[in-house]
């Protein structure tokens, strides 16, 4: 697919962050990598994190570590307190009015599921349809497929637009009263791409469907307001946004949570037990089977408040500025390199996926341009990303992917630049 927008303007003069004093925080930045300062550029993949979350993990266990919902000890009262005050920040944090509508996850895969085998094996039915759009992780997607295999149901695919847009007027095309479940992603971790959730949920609402959003991408990098966006189940991850790694959330409206069966049946998700049947504790308890990952839920709390006292307004303007930044130096550098995504800041995020054109027809491998990098102390990703059928449509089997966050600088976008010369020189394209 061609990418026909137009790039835009130059470096970044003045980023809205203090990005010096940002990356004091981050005791990983400091560090060297094959003999180069660290230049982390792998934040889809997870984000690095804070003294301050780190700090609040080791307080945690020095201090404060009990099992919730259970004892009457002081210590309990206290781990309790904090693991549902994260629930009522993040809660904030996401414009939701009840901490309830809160459940955490291991992830946003598992929040995924955790929709896809309650409510969905509850309302979705034979000839019934589930659109998902071509640029979904494979979190989005397989469960979906093992749904409609379940139920005999049929997976539809909302198309890009050639400059890998979501393509709102072909998604209006797909929607009958058959569908009975929209799942897209708010930000692709290939392309970047912002999809425009509250005018798909405004749709997808008009024929009776419920709406899924994968926010793994957003959520970090953006101020979300689930009620503007209109959907009806909200995913993300603590890791990728400065928090822990083992920990998810599922954002639902309060009157499907409860309409919903259990996920996972166990300790604390019941109200009453006998020997052949049980019933269930109140949302979001009923979803949240067995002790749950206290510590790295405590800990999430430091990095929304670390995000919050950022403003996410400021965050997502830092990164509009720097991935501008990216679009316009790695064109102007490497004429040879394939980039995807929209050319659109207002519609992408951080996020630069590409493939670099090798000798003959043929890419050179993104293996071999992360391990080159990876030399010089750069960081990306390589491969397909959770991407496979997405990459299928891009023609690529896999690419190399940059993504930036709230401690990159344009001086680490140049070194993005001058490391791609290596792998060129390496492979004798210069
Ligand atoms: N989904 C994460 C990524 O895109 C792991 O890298």
């Amino acid at each position: 697919m061609a990418i026909l927008e137009s790039v835009g303007t130059v470096r970044p003069g003045h980023s809205p962050l203090d990005v010096t004093a940002i990356r004091h925080d981050f005791p990983i930045l400091s560090r060297e990598v094959n003999g180069h300062p660290l230049v982390y550029l792998d934040n889809a993949a997870t984000s690095q994190k804070p003294r301050q979350v780190i700090e609040a993990l080791v307080r945690y266990y020095e201090e404060q570590n009990a099992g919730v919902h259970r004892s009457a000890h002081t210590l309990a009262a206290r781990a309790t307190d904090l693991y549902e005050g994260t629930r009522a920040r993040l809660a904030e944090f996401i414009g939701a009015t009840d901490p309830r509508e809160i459940v955490f996850t291991r992830n946003t895969t598992e929040a995924i599921n955790l929709v896809a085998y309650t409510w969905g094996q509850q309302h979705i039915g034979k000839g019934d349809e589930i659109i998902v759009s071509q640029m979904e992780h494979h979190s989005n997607l397989v469960p979906w497929q093992l749904l409609a295999e379940a139920r005999g149901a049929h997976l539809r695919f909302a198309p890009l637009t050639p400059t890998h847009r979501f393509d709102l007027a072909a998604f209006r095309g797909l929607l009958n009263p058959r569908v009975k479940l929209v799942a897209v992603t708010h930000m692709s971790n290939v392309l970047g791409t912002i999809t425009p959730v509250s005018e798909i949920s405004r749709l997808a609402h008009e024929v009776g469907a419920v709406v899924l959003i994968d926010g793994a991408q957003s959520a970090p990098h953006m101020p979300i307001d689930i009620k503007h966006l209109g959907c009806d189940f909200f995913a993300l991850s603590a890791h990728k946004m400065l928090g822990p790694t083992g920990v998810g959330a599922l954002w639902g409206r309060l009157e499907l949570l409860e309409s919903m069966p259990p996920f996972l049946g166990g300790g604390s998700m019941i109200s009453e037990v006998q020997w052949t049947k049980s019933t269930w504790a109140p949302v979001p308890q009923k979803f949240e089977a067995g002790v749950p990952n206290i510590a790295d839920v405590v800990a999430f709390s430091a990095a929304l408040e670390y995000l919050g006292n950022l403003g996410m307004d400021t965050v997502r303007e830092h990164e509009k500025g720097l991935t501008k930044y990216a679009l316009t130096v790695l064109r102007r550098d490497h004429p040879d390199l394939i980039i995807y995504g929209p050319n659109d800041v207002e519609w992408r995020g951080g996020i630069v996926a590409f493939n670099l054109r090798g000798r003959g027809e043929g890419t050179i491998h993104s293996h071999d341009v992360g391990q080159i990098l990876d030399d010089q102390g750069i960081a990306i990703r390589t491969g397909h990303h959770c991407c496979k059928p997405l990459h299928t449509l891009l023609g690529a089997p896999e690419s190399a992917r940059a993504s930036f966050y709230v401690y990159n600088t344009p001086d680490e976008v140049d070194a993005l630049s001058r490391g791609l010369h290596v792998v060129k020189r390496i492979f004798g394209r210069r």
